[in-house]
């Protein structure tokens, strides 16, 4: 179970203090789809970063069945996170040095969650793949990746470790509607195995397989 306790966020910008999140609360069971949606600036990243951990809030807390992660240091939080939570961020990125299968594998050959030797990590990885369609990609490097497949591939290697939480940020936005729809069946199957996934999206089809749907976040405020 995810829950948010009275998060506000603001930032410190040239033009005044913003305000993005006020006494935001919410509570997420576990096997929960829940959709986010609202306008661009509204906030939606923001959240989805706060309760991935990777930002914290300016006041409020994160549980994460019980757990409050911004009070773990910096290494348990990096180890939660990279054991629990799979993060599609709108800005990520890959090692490009490395091949479209190993960028999937790393998670878990960065962890020892799942007890897995290399091998089964890479029959893992592949697996992912080519659930995804893109199973032929595995030694391609990633700069060579269209958008869709961008997508699919950091989707895969965010479900490399079979976190507990999926966050995914706008992550139809490159595909077509056949994948959207594929890859939205695939968060509904997730979910229903007792997993949570919160997804960001503009797309109102997008969200049709949700449970929930969360329209508005918060409305921007700038105090001079
Ligand atoms: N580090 C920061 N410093 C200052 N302002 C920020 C920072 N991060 C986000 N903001 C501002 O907070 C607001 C919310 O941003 P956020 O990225 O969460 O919006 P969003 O709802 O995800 O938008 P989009 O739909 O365009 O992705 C925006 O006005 C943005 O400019
Ligand atoms: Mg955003």
């Amino acid at each position: 179970m995810i829950e948010l306790k009275n998060i506000s966020k603001t930032f410190q910008t040239p033009r005044g203090t913003k305000s993005v999140l006020s006494d935001f609360s919410l509570t997420v069971n576990d096997g929960t789809f829940l959709g986010i949606s609202g306008e661009s600036g509204a906030g939606k990243s923001t959240l989805l970063s706060i309760i991935t951990g990777l930002q914290k809030p300016s006041s409020g807390k994160v549980l994460i069945d019980g757990t409050d992660i911004f009070s773990l240091s910096d290494k348990e939080l990096s180890a939660f996170r990279n054991e629990n939570i799979g993060f599609v961020s709108q800005e990520q990125s890959f090692l490009e040095n490395l091949t479209v299968l190993e960028n999937v594998a790393l998670p878990a050959l960065l962890s020892h969650k799942q007890n897995l030797s290399k091998s089964e990590i890479f029959l893992r990885a592949k697996k992912l793949l080519s659930d995804f369609g893109i199973a032929e990609l595995s030694e391609q490097y990633p700069n060579v990746l269209s958008g869709g497949e961008n997508q699919r591939v950091l989707i895969a290697r965010a479900l490399m470790n079979d976190p507990k939480i999926i966050a995914a940020d706008e992550a139809t936005d490159a595909v077509s509607e056949k994948q959207t729809k594929e890859i939205t069946s695939i968060f509904k199957a997730l979910s229903s195995q007792g997993k949570t996934v919160i997804f960001v999206s503009h797309d109102k089809a997008a969200l049709e397989n949700c449970d929930e749907i969360f329209m508005q976040v918060s409305k921007v405020r700038l105090d001079f």
